[in-house]
């Protein structure tokens, strides 16, 4: 029975960590969540695109779920990324997120041939129906081909979304998301240069792969801003975050934070074929950033 843990704050878009044999490395997996919940964040998000959930096998995707659930220890809620390209495998990874006890699912919906509203919405109700949990829906239009206008968005509730990631990049529509339809939705931030925006109009939280490479920063962030409402220290901090959020967006986004993370000496075990690390110039980059910024 998952833990009745309140979703909100920094939810880490959670990386996959292998070993040297190229399999899910276990342990990296355990200390990474200890890690996160350590310097404060709020949820943990596996399985999403930062997780490289393209790259799994169904097996393996289910797998870091219960390693997830499993370090989380009911210390925060567990948001488990389980779309999928079939209906029968969402449906699958969602009944077992839900028995590994995993607080909500993520879910992006087919990204290949995108489904209309309708479609949609069937797919949702029946994953919210067999699995019982509530949907936060991954709004990623630029990858899943699919944009909704805010309303639609907000009508979801109707099946079972509750919450969503906004990584549509577009402010205006999260602002009426916020302020027209968080009564029935509640949108977390999803798009990395967008964070502080997110953060200060009043989403209750974001969900966040940098925050694999800048767990102290994303949690000073959210402090500032949705704690003690303090816009100038907000931005202060945000001046020190978003150079690297734009480094980060500038690469594969998952080789881009393993990348920064393995900077830190966090060993992540790189990222799977025919994905590669960032090198060279870029790394080098990243790393006079992360010194500015104070994270190194
Ligand atoms: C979605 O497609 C189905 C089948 O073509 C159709 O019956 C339905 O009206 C469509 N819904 C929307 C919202 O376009």
């Amino acid at each position: 029975m998952a833990p009745t843990l309140e979703i909100k704050g920094i939810l880490v878009a959670l990386i996959t960590p292998f070993a040297a044999d190229g399999t899910v490395d276990a342990a990296a997996l355990d200390q990474h969540v200890n890690r996160m919940i350590d310097a404060g964040v709020h949820g943990i998000v596996p399985g999403g695109s930062t997780g490289e959930f393209t790259a799994l096998t169904a097996q393996e995707r289910q797998l870091v779920i219960e390693l997830v659930v499993k370090a989380a220890a009911g210390r925060v809620p567990v948001i488990a990324g389980t779309g999928d390209l079939t209906t029968q495998g969402a449906i699958d990874h969602a009944v077992h997120a839900a028995k590994a006890g995993a607080s909500a699912l993520m879910v992006v919906p087919p990204f290949y041939e995108p489904p209309n509203l309708t479609q949609l919405r069937d797919l949702l109700k029946e994953i919210h129906t067999t699995s019982g949990l509530p949907i936060l829906y991954y709004n990623i239009p630029s990858i899943s081909g699919l944009t909704l206008t805010p309303k639609e968005l907000a009508d979801l509730s109707e099946v079972g979304v509750k919450y969503m990631k906004d990584t549509s990049g577009d402010a205006p529509a999260l602002t009426e998301l916020l302020l027209a339809h968080s009564d029935r939705i509640t949108p977390f931030n999803g798009y990395d240069t967008l964070t502080f925006y997110g953060l200060a109009a009043g989403a209750k939280g974001s969900v966040w792969g940098a925050t694999n490479l800048i767990p102290e920063l994303s949690v000073q962030l959210w402090n500032a801003i949705a704690v003690e409402h303090d816009i100038q220290k907000g931005q202060e901090i945000w001046a020190r975050i978003w150079p690297i959020c734009k480094w980060l967006e500038a690469y594969g986004y998952p080789a881009a934070v393993k990348t920064g993370m393995e900077l830190r000496g966090w060993a992540t075990g790189g990222v799977r074929k025919p994905f590669t690390m960032v090198e060279g110039k870029d790394k080098e980059e990243l790393f006079n950033i992360l010194k500015v910024s104070g994270v190194l």
